[in-house]
């Protein structure tokens, strides 16, 4: 009787989402777009000032036009409490953030703070409150208990409905997902989530709330595993002269494997495969196994990273001296987000043996000017960053820098020397044109 009456009046749902950063937006957007009212909150006071004023704290293609429509139609709106958001919603989406302790575990404070506060809200009508960040497997059973033990009448359930957005490309994926992942524990909660996705079309996978953890765990270690091995694979196509991308292409192919995440570079990085591989590491510890195929697809990745810096003083020799124009800042193109960006951690180390670094990014160049030394020249574009250049290095695959125009690129070079750290030009084409062009895993 009870789940039929929460079914019916499904539609007047509302729901809060909790975290602003690239998550909670595109989550916002997205459950706020389906025509539900939306509450986002952060604890950032500034961060949610600006939103309602429109100003977008990240760079996402679409997210602005998704946050502005959707608070212009009233189905969207910001919030600094979280009080105020859970008082009104039957669903919450935890979208806070869980950085890295030090020993690879992931620190849950945010959450159990978010948890905390949203239990003192409830009152004895029911709420749905739903994990969205990516958490240890068992996080879903200590929210049960935080808010029990914060708030013993609170009446509610647990779900775990992880995301699986990709920066850059968030706003497409959350409408288009390859499937979605629902663990409950109820069959209210169930016909909520269901409900709440139901003019989505994908496969809905529903299991236990630990599965829906472990799903997602699983998927990121997989897909950075890919990357590793591809990598890997790129080292002895460059020992024995053979071409990564056509070993790519050539795996890929086989509908068992799929040409997605084989492209060889300079090793992945951003605010999720990192952490992830860590977190999933050190979960599988704490359970007594050692996942030691993924400590090596850490170490692949960590030395794929320091493999650029070696091409680079392959083909330069000395550094010191050497003016360098780096193409790209951000961990990946279509974002503005450098967390993990292997060129801001190849730049400091340039910088280190003497290098004079200029540097362009069509997106990155505000937040990397934080972090990066007052002497690296931000130019205002490709060319002004060719110019005089000893070398240019590219380490984003931003469609800009497919485009460019190669002559004019090559007169501006002191030397015409381009090393690519993400395979974007055809090897034979660029030595037709006069280059010395070295890439990854075709010498
Ligand atoms: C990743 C997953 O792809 C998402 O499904 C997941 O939701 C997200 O993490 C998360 O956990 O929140 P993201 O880190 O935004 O998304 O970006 P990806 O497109 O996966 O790229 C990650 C890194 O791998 C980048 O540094 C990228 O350059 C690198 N990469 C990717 C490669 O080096 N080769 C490839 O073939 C693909």
């Amino acid at each position: 009787m009870e789940e039929t009456s929460i079914t019916n009046c499904i539609d007047d749902l509302c729901i809060a989402v909790v975290g602003a950063g690239y998550v909670g937006l595109t989550v916002a957007g997205f459950f706020s777009e389906l025509g539900n009212s939306v509450t986002c909150v952060d604890n950032n006071y500034q961060k949610i000032e600006n939103l309602k004023k429109n100003k977008i704290p990240i760079y996402e293609p679409g997210i602005e036009y998704l946050i502005i429509k959707n608070k212009k139609r009233g189905t969207l709106s910001f919030s600094h409490s979280i009080k105020e958001a859970t008082k009104k919603s039957d669903v919450i989406f935890i979208c806070a953030g869980t950085p890295s302790h030090s020993d690879g575990s992931p620190d849950l404070s945010a959450i159990e703070s978010v948890v905390e506060q949203i239990a003192k809200a409830m009152d004895n009508s029911y709420r749905l409150i739903v994990e969205k960040s990516t958490v240890p497997a068992h996080t879903g059973k200590k929210i049960k208990q935080t808010i029990c033990r914060n708030n013993p009448a609170a009446v509610f359930d647990i779900a775990s409905n992880p995301e699986f957005l990709r920066e850059g490309s968030a706003v497409y994926d959350i409408f288009h997902p390859d499937r979605i992942v629902i663990g409950v524990e109820s069959k209210k909660a169930e016909q909520i989530l269901t409900r709440l996705y139901e003019h989505i079309k994908a496969p809905i996978i529903v299991c236990d709330i630990e599965t829906a953890e472990i799903i997602k765990h699983a998927s990121n270690s997989f897909l950075a595993t890919k990357i590793s091995f591809i990598n890997a694979v790129s080292n002895i196509c460059e020992r024995l002269g053979a071409d990564i991308r056509k070993v790519s292409e050539g795996m890929g192919l086989d509908k068992r494997i799929g040409k997605d995440f084989l492209n060889a570079g300079i090793g992945f990085g951003g605010a999720c495969f990192p952490k992830d591989l860590d977190a999933f590491i050190h979960l599988a510890h704490t359970v007594g196994y050692d996942f030691g195929l993924l400590r090596e697809v850490k170490k692949i990745n960590e030395e794929q990273r320091k493999y650029m810096l070696k091409k680079i003083e392959d083909t330069l020799w000395i550094i010191k001296d050497k003016t360098i124009g780096v193409f790209g800042l951000s961990f990946k193109p279509d974002t503005d987000d450098i967390r993990n960006s292997v060129s801001i951690e190849v730049i400091k180390l340039l910088q280190k043996q003497g290098a004079k670094i200029k540097c362009y990014d069509p997106r990155a160049m505000d937040v990397a000017k934080i972090v990066l030394d007052k002497s690296v020249q931000f130019c205002k574009n490709i060319y002004q960053t060719a110019k005089d250049s000893d070398c240019l290095v590219i380490m984003t695959d931003w469609e800009e820098f497919k485009n460019m125009n190669l002559k004019k690129i090559k007169k501006a070079l002191k030397q015409p020397v381009i090393i690519d750290g993400k395979n974007i030009f055809e090897h034979q084409s660029m030595k037709n044109l006069g280059f010395i062009y070295k890439c990854i895993g075709k010498d």
